[in-house]
């Protein structure tokens, strides 16, 4: 048992949804979540510059002393995990891809198709694709990087015309003629932007990893009995590396308002 804290990683305000679900499933937990929102976007950066961004933060947090990082980003889970097993083998690390896969597989019947949305370097880094090749259920996937998503969301543009169209240019192919049943958010950032996402398709299954992500987080941490026993609700410290006026109001819109964003210059 351990109450040493858990820090969430993304690039910006993705991970705040995920850090949601976390706290539902530890309350107990002590949480440092970090936001590099001065290097945001990931989706397009090489692995080395995702290497190098990340690698200064989990220095950061390290010293902190986080017993566990949940990397709540589709990018750094399907480019970085074995370049951060390596360098930091004393801290428990839990990605994004399997859970996501996992959860999109228990809302499928043998054979659906399936649409994963990510940025491009997570499409391309072939990881959703090799997690969807590990499961026993076969199902038909299509894959679309979409580079401005996260971006748009990132500024605070969640839905209205501008939002539509976008989405549009990315998931009308996917659903009218690839004609999928189920889309796999797989960047974090995705889910912010999924009531616009229910209007202009009523029939589609949207799958995030929000839930399925802090389910593995919370088994990760058991397993080695590092969870916190505590009877007490958990702190939360909420660090970005550049204040911005988007992240600041996702979290207050979050629910957030009461944890002020402390700006960490790495
Ligand atoms: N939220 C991240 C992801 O899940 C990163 C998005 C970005 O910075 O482009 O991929």
């Amino acid at each position: 048992m351990s109450d040493k804290p858990i820090a969430v990683m993304d690039s910006g305000v993705g991970g705040l949804a995920c850090l949601l679900a976390i706290r539902k499933t530890m309350p107990s937990e002590n949480i440092i979540y970090f936001g590099d929102t001065a290097h945001m976007p990931y989706g397009t950066k090489t692995v080395e510059e995702l290497e190098s961004c990340a690698g200064k933060i989990v220095d950061y947090l390290k010293e902190r002393g986080v017993k566990m990082i949940v990397l709540a980003c589709g990018t750094m889970s399907s480019t970085i995990i074995p370049f951060l097993y390596e360098k930091y083998p004393e801290i428990l690390i839990q990605g994004v891809v399997d859970p996501l896969v996992a959860a999109v597989s228990r809302a499928c019947e043998e054979g659906d198709k399936v649409g994963v949305i990510a940025t491009p370097r997570s499409i391309e880094s072939g990881s959703y694709k090799a997690s969807f090749e590990r499961l026993r259920k076969k199902l038909d996937v299509y894959y679309k990087g979409c580079p401005d998503l996260s971006v748009y969301i990132e500024k605070g543009i969640t839905d209205g015309p501008e939002m539509e169209a976008l989405l549009k240019s990315y998931l009308d192919k996917l659903v009218y003629e690839d004609h999928i049943k189920v889309l796999a958010l797989g960047c974090t950032h995705y889910p912010l932007a999924s009531e616009c996402m229910k209007r202009l398709y009523p029939d589609l299954v949207l799958v995030g990893p929000e839930a399925a992500l802090a389910g593995n987080a919370y088994s990760l941490l058991s397993v080695h009995e590092m969870d916190n026993d505590s009877d007490d609700d958990g702190w939360l410290e909420i660090l970005a590396s550049k204040k911005t006026e988007g992240f600041e109001s996702m979290a207050r819109m979050l629910g957030l308002e009461d944890y002020p964003v402390k700006e960490v210059v790495l």
